[in-house]
């Protein structure tokens, strides 16, 4: 189960003029606990003008470096991302949460693989940490980076990634794309999109060798390179993307009419979490199933509320629900009951949630 512990934060490093990379200190009784893969997440809270704000940040830098850093780019009306660009400094305590997500392959030092990563802006956060680790584990593997920006000055991690380039001159290729800096070549001039992805495949890759595609960044990208890639006939299975809680994360929705309960058929609630179990009865008012169930007074994990992070991650052992959108579980999840609670409705007289079951 997902804790949050409150962890000394041991530097604020700014990285570009709107990003910076905080580290923790991680006391030696937690450090098995914040023990994380290449690619996975923490989650952030803090009081922010008297209220509490959560929000999900991937970790930048490979478990190999024996650091826990995370990096944060400051979106507009952004609070937890202005707050740690502006007031957040080294000696600060933070609630952190332990590592979670699944946006990684398994590597191994034996491994000879081809990885393509498609990252936009504050996206190559989790990227180079995969980058990072696959380089210095597969001695074999080969990596090709596409990444785009506005411009030179807003590349987040470039001197970490020419420094990589200089290590691992036959076995990284990094392409910038820049939206907002000429640089004397269409092709590398604008956004990572389909036409553009189309284009870098048929140019830079042979696709078919190609074993693993790691892409993070906006949903447009993200969507882009993944139709691309799949009318280029690449397996889904080797297609990873992480999207970011963002503001642009859409608000939970209504379940349709058809499939809700009516007033007067409340459904019967039970939420399982470290054994422990609330009953309450959720009727057709919209809410979902982890906002009714913190309202109860269940310490249940979660960040986006968006359905994107995953960090609500719960199984129905019985009953049924219909889920607003999932950007985060895998269809074997969802056929074996897992479910967004955040995202989760009821649809059946009785329903039981449980965060135990893994
Ligand atoms: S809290 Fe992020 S998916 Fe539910």
């Amino acid at each position: 189960m997902p804790k949050f512990h409150t962890l000394n934060v041991k530097e604020v490093r700014k990285e570009t003029n709107d990003t910076v990379s905080v580290a923790f200190d991680v006391p030696n009784d937690l450090k098995a606990d914040y023990q994380f893969i290449q690619g996975q997440y923490l989650t952030l809270k803090a009081m922010i003008n008297g209220e509490e704000v959560r929000r999900s940040y991937s970790i930048c830098s490979s478990p190999m470096d024996e650091e826990l850093r995370v990096a944060i780019k400051k979106v507009e009306e952004g609070r937890f991302s202005t707050f740690a660009n502006e007031v957040l400094k080294a000696d600060d305590k933070l609630e952190v949460m332990t590592p979670m997500g699944r946006f990684y392959t398994e590597v191994h030092s034996e491994q000879s693989k081809k990885y393509v990563a498609f990252a936009a802006g504050s996206g190559i956060t989790p990227i180079i940490s995969i980058m990072k680790t696959v380089l210095e584990t597969e001695s074999e593997s080969e990596f090709i980076l596409f990444y785009g920006n506005q411009k030179t000055d807003t590349i987040i991690f470039k001197e970490a990634i020419d420094g990589l380039k200089n290590t691992n001159m036959q076995r990284l290729s990094v392409y910038h794309i820049l939206s907002r800096e000429a640089i004397g070549s269409s092709l590398f001039e604008g956004r990572i999109d389909k036409e553009r992805c189309e284009k870098f495949c048929n140019l830079f890759l042979d696709v078919e060798s190609v074993d693993e595609f790691f892409m993070c960044g906006p949903e447009s990208m993200i969507f882009d390179v993944k139709d691309t890639l799949e009318t280029l006939g690449v397996d889904k299975k080797k297609i990873h993307f992480e999207l970011f809680t963002t503001s642009a994360t859409p608000a939970p929705q209504k379940p349709k009419k058809k499939k809700a309960i009516s007033n007067e058929d409340l459904s019967d609630i039970t939420v399982i979490l470290d054994s422990h179990s609330y009953q309450f009865q959720l009727g057709e008012d919209g809410e979902n199933l982890l906002d009714a169930a913190l309202k109860e007074g269940a310490d249940l994990p979660f960040a986006c509320k968006g359905g994107v992070c995953c960090t609500c991650r719960a199984k129905i052992t019985e009953g049924t629900v219909d889920m607003t959108v999932n950007y985060a579980l895998e269809p074997w999840e969802v056929e074996q009951g897992f479910v967004l609670a955040c995202q989760a409705h009821p649809t059946s007289k009785k329903v039981v949630m449980s965060f135990d079951e893994t």
